[in-house]
């Protein structure tokens, strides 16, 4: 199948060259002109396990084009929208700017029979929009909604094995059966692999998206908001969470307290999620998540308020060490990061803040060029007063406690994903807080 791909972001890279990998003939747009070139070289513009490898391959084998002309996508029978809605300057709705664009620029080059998939995670009731556009822009060509789940650090994987599909599909039936067919040849291997396919309508499969987004922020902000209650009785959030996770109603999955989420997706969900119940007069419905998002901003508070408690509330020039930027391990994502977040703050708190990460460093640094980087652990940790883990990269978990005291002035250490053995720490002569943990 000839496929294009408009946007190569986090997702859409990853989507085109895994179309490539399974088969299809595919052409990736975008408007960055160097991030076009290195997809163009078959190198990954951003950090993923495994987009290079399958780059490479689906380069080697002529399958996989990039190019920044949206006129290349012409040709192409299915059409993937993978640009990004971002929550939009001084709201929580998101802001639809490069969904409404690249459809506009996409219709010139549409054919009667083209599909055009959206991927994006957009406000319930876009698709029909977006429909009746493509319907009017190139009478005969088609939209559905087939929204993405991929977890960044794992998007290779979950893109060519997913856990489910989920097709949106116009409500006139041939157009749907038209649609379903191509979408069923799109994702024929994992079809063949048994992976379970929901068929429903665009409003229904909008809204599986956002649903399954707040569900997953809801359960880790349920552990965080129970982590705030620990922190006050004395007891262990970890232990906790072990013991409720058994029952398989519950599940340990998603119930690791710390700093909270982050990320390109979780926190701008849930607030566009809040926006558009609003718009539609249901916002009671989900004003929980407002309660969500507040718990999730609060534990990144916490990690500032333990730092300055332990440094006796003398932070001022005092040497920090940050361990991790990105917003979870295997990934230079630095979106809504909240270990970018703690860094910064404790720079505003007067901290000569040193942050360390293997791979998000360069990201952070355009951000935020105020903040001291390294990505060597020694350098970060060399004299520091204190030290907080905010992102559990291995070579962070797997920290020996005695080589690193002997590196720092003091033995501090803030545990902000509860993601080491706080006896071993101990016992190498450190004072250890995590969350939620006494
Ligand atoms: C998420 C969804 O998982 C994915 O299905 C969707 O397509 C996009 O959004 P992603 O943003 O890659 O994926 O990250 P995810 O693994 O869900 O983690 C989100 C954030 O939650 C991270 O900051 C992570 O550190 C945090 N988290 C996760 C916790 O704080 N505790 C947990 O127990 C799990």
């Amino acid at each position: 199948m000839k496929v294009s791909v408009i946007g190569c972001g986090y997702l859409g890279a990853v989507h085109a060259a895994s179309m490539a990998e399974l088969g299809h003939e595919v052409i990736g747009v975008d408007t960055d002109s160097h991030r076009i070139s290195e997809l163009a070289a078959h190198r990954a513009p951003f950090y993923e396990p495994q987009l290079p490898e399958i780059l490479a391959s689906a380069g080697a084998k002529g399958r996989l084009r990039f190019s920044t002309d949206i006129a290349d996508a012409g040709g192409a029978r299915v059409h993937f929208l993978a640009v990004g809605t971002p929550q939009k300057a001084g709201g929580y709705a998101a802001d639809l700017t490069f969904v409404d664009a690249a459809v506009e620029s996409l219709i010139p080059h549409l054919a009667p029979g083209d599909l055009v998939v959206g991927k994006s995670t957009v406000p319930v009731g876009t698709a029909a929009r977006l429909a009746a556009r493509v319907a009017e822009g190139c009478p005969g060509a088609m939209l559905a909604w087939n929204p993405e789940f991929l977890r960044e650090g794992f998007a290779v994987k979950d893109t060519i094995t997913p856990d489910r599909i989920v097709y949106g599909l116009p409500s006139d039936p041939d157009h749907a059966a038209t649609a379903k067919a191509l979408l069923d040849e799109i994702y024929a291997t994992a079809i063949a692999r048994d992976t379970p396919v929901v068929v429903t309508d665009y409003q229904t499969a909008e809204l599986v998206k956002v649903a399954a987004n707040a569900f997953l922020a809801t359960k880790i902000s349920f552990i965080n908001a129970m982590a705030e209650i620990a922190e006050v009785v004395d007891a262990d959030i970890t232990q906790l969470a072990d013991a409720i996770g058994y029952d398989s109603r519950i599940g340990r999955k998603f119930l690791n307290a710390g700093v909270g989420f982050g990320g390109g997706c979780l926190p701008k969900d849930i607030r566009a999620f809040t926006a558009r119940a609003e718009e539609l007069g249901r916002g009671e419905s989900v004003s929980f998540l407002k309660e969500v998002d507040a718990i999730n901003l609060r534990r990144r508070q916490r990690v500032v308020d333990l730092v300055i408690e332990m440094l006796g509330g003398k932070i001022y020039q005092r040497k920090v060490a940050v361990l991790g930027l990105s917003f979870k391990p295997e990934s230079d994502d630095t979106r809504d990061s909240p270990a970018l977040d703690v860094a910064v703050q404790l720079k505003g708190r007067g901290a000569d803040v040193v942050a360390v990460d293997p791979k998000a460093v360069p990201n952070s640094m355009r951000k935020h060029p105020q903040l001291a980087y390294t990505e060597d652990l020694e350098t970060a940790l060399s004299g520091a007063h204190a030290v907080v883990l905010v992102t559990e990269w291995a070579q962070y978990r797997q920290l020996d406690p005695e080589w690193a005291a002997r590196l720092v002035r003091r033995p501090l250490i803030i545990d902000g994903r509860n993601c080491l053995d706080p006896a071993a720490w101990r016992a190498a002569g450190w004072t250890y807080r995590g969350m939620g943990r006494s």
